[in-house]
């Protein structure tokens, strides 16, 4: 058994920022699926959101402003005080990283450059070219472990250790040495990322099946607003590898096969600026419409960045050049981006407050798993980056005053009764002679593009919902080949699915039962907003014979009424 003070799960930038907050005073482990650096963080690639007024069409930005903005873009669902720390601290963490060594762009004046993004009313984000992910992480990491952190990599969590609302930990499988891993903490964070996966099309990593929201749940964690799926309007068809709204922010165009830029009909002032959502629906409604481009990877509308110019392609967009390069053989300097929407981002998650504490004692989340909830049923684009580093370096700090305030140690008869129920799990799986979990999968995964998708409505949901009890059905017999630990991802791929099942579960049950659209979900029977009856986030918990239980509850407003939105 490992034994740590805190216990970070996940690599990427939630988790490190946690972890920076709480090596001088703990001793603290970090367990990821993959290396650290190699977390979906690094894929991130336009910016992080920070009112610092440098650029010179941003001089009168401000915190409230930013906070209006994302308040505005969450459809008036983001809880406001929520959404006002995270603005506020905005600036804070972002010159930290600077000092932290972190090598932004520049304006010419050596300010940190920021461009504009969607549903922004300043252009705001602060980036590094087109990798600012890549950079952010690797100033974490490098900065993490030169404080002392232990980190595992490869290390996949199967369960967490909950006994009577407290938590103590994890068990994990250690993929490298083959063995079933206790490791016991007095405080456990999770910052496992979304649920992308769980969609046939994403441009999320494949380690992002939502395991981490699913292993909360079932240990009685509380999931809150699950239905609202962001979809990235700019993805490159046949791998829907992510082409940055920066692209967008840079000034590249959205075109169909008419040559119009269409957004005009759609956001007359913002134009392919406006919040995801909106641009989502757009491309979707001119592609259903016959005026997308149609080839064998599939149909779409082109994002134009020829007008750009070599120059500041090169300059501030270089990753994507070489991802279209790389992987559709176009060069976006000569030729449009085939690009198309694709699940990018979740909303929802473990429900968490503005400490990033949940209901169980001992036991936090952070970044892309939790839902404080500051994006709402909308998250603009350069939220996400910062949320993670905000509620990572938060809940450090609750974290700290939560371990000074106990005494108590984490329960071993709860490890080991964990474990113990690790290992039979395991061997169930060896032992049966079922189907294998990626058939499962797979048709989980259509399920959810086909039917959960941008647009919805009552009869798709139904559709979809009864294919996921018919696949939960299933998934009871599934069986692995050898139950060797070593690299085994046949048998991390038929733990998760039973976890990647609730997850949709979830997703759709909400989905079907909020009669109203609100940013990303769109119901094409239920068209408008309604404040009335929909104000309000929603929570599933599991129920004893394991199905969902949804109630709702109260959205936080502070300042801003919910108004129509317009772009
Ligand atoms: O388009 C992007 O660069 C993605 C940013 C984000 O999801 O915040």
């Amino acid at each position: 058994m490992l034994k740590h003070d805190v216990l970070i799960v996940g690599g990427g930038l939630a988790g490190l920022r946690a972890a920076v907050g709480l090596c001088d005073r703990y001793n603290v482990g970090l367990i990821s699926k993959v290396h650290p650096i190699r977390s979906h963080s690094i894929a991130a690639q336009g910016g992080i959101n920070a009112a610092l007024a440098n650029n010179p069409d941003a001089k009168d930005d401000t915190p409230d402003k930013h906070t209006f903005d994302t308040v505005k873009g969450s459809d008036y669902l983001a809880d406001q005080h929520a959404a006002e720390i995270m603005c506020y601290e905005a600036p804070k963490i972002v010159y930290e990283m600077e000092h932290w060594g972190c090598p932004f762009s520049r304006f010419p004046d050596g300010t940190i450059a920021q461009r504009p993004f969607g549903g922004a009313g300043y252009p705001r984000t602060c980036y590094s070219a087109d990798i600012t992910g890549h950079v952010l992480l690797n100033t974490l990491f490098e900065r993490s472990v030169a404080r002392g952190l232990h980190i595992y990599p490869e290390f996949v969590v199967a369960q967490l250790v909950v006994k009577d609302g407290e938590c103590y930990g994890v068990v994990a499988i250690d993929q490298i040495k083959g063995e079933i891993v206790a490791i016991s903490a007095r405080a456990t964070l999770f910052a496992t990322g979304g649920y992308g996966r769980t969609y046939y099309y994403s441009t999320n990593a494949l380690t992002n099946t939502g395991s981490g929201i699913g292993i909360a749940y079932k240990a009685g964690v509380p999931l809150k607003d699950m239905e609202f799926v962001q979809f990235h309007p700019t993805s490159i068809i046949g791998t829907n590898i992510l082409m940055t709204e920066g692209a967008r922010g840079e000034g590249g165009y959205l075109v169909n096969k008419n040559g119009e830029r269409f957004m005009e009909c759609y956001a007359p002032k913002a134009m392919e600026l406006a919040p995801r959502d909106i641009v989502s629906r757009s491309i979707t409604t001119e592609i259903e419409e016959g005026r997308g481009f149609e080839s064998e990877l599939g149909k779409y509308v082109h994002l134009d960045l020829r007008h750009l110019g070599r120059e500041k392609i090169l300059e501030r967009l270089p990753g994507i050049r070489n991802i279209c390069l790389d992987f559709l053989g176009i060069d976006p300097v000569l030729e449009p981006i085939p690009i198309m929407p694709a699940q990018h981002y979740s909303m929802g998650g473990i429900d968490t407050n503005e400490k990033s504490e949940t209901v169980i004692k001992g036991f936090y989340a952070a970044g892309e798993c939790a839902c404080v909830s500051v994006h709402g049923a909308n998250r603009l684009g350069g939220n996400s980056l910062l949320e993670t580093i905000v509620f990572g370096k938060l809940g450090a700090i609750a974290i700290d005053n939560y371990l000074q305030a106990i005494n108590s140690e984490p329960d071993a008869k709860a490890i080991e009764q964990a474990t113990n129920d690790v290992e039979a799990k395991i061997r169930k799986l060896g032992n049966s002679n079922g189907e294998k979990s990626f058939r499962i999968l797979d048709e989980l995964r259509k399920t959810m593009s086909a039917y959960v998708g941008i647009f919805r409505i009552k009869q798709e949901l139904e559709t979809a919902l009864n294919k996921i009890i018919e696949l939960e059905g299933r998934a009871k017999n599934v069986s692995i080949t050898s139950s060797n630990l070593f690299m085994n991802y046949e048998l991390i791929g038929a733990i998760e699915l039973e976890y990647m099942l609730d997850i949709c579960h979830i997703i759709t049950l909400g989905a079907f039962l909020r009669e109203e659209s609100r940013g990303a979900h769109s119901r094409r029977d239920f068209p408008q907003r309604n404040d009335t009856d929909w104000l309000k986030h929603t929570m599933a918990t599991i129920r004893e014979d394991g199905k969902p239980e949804i109630s709702y509850k109260d959205v936080v407003i502070t300042k801003y009424q919910p108004m129509e939105r317009k772009y």
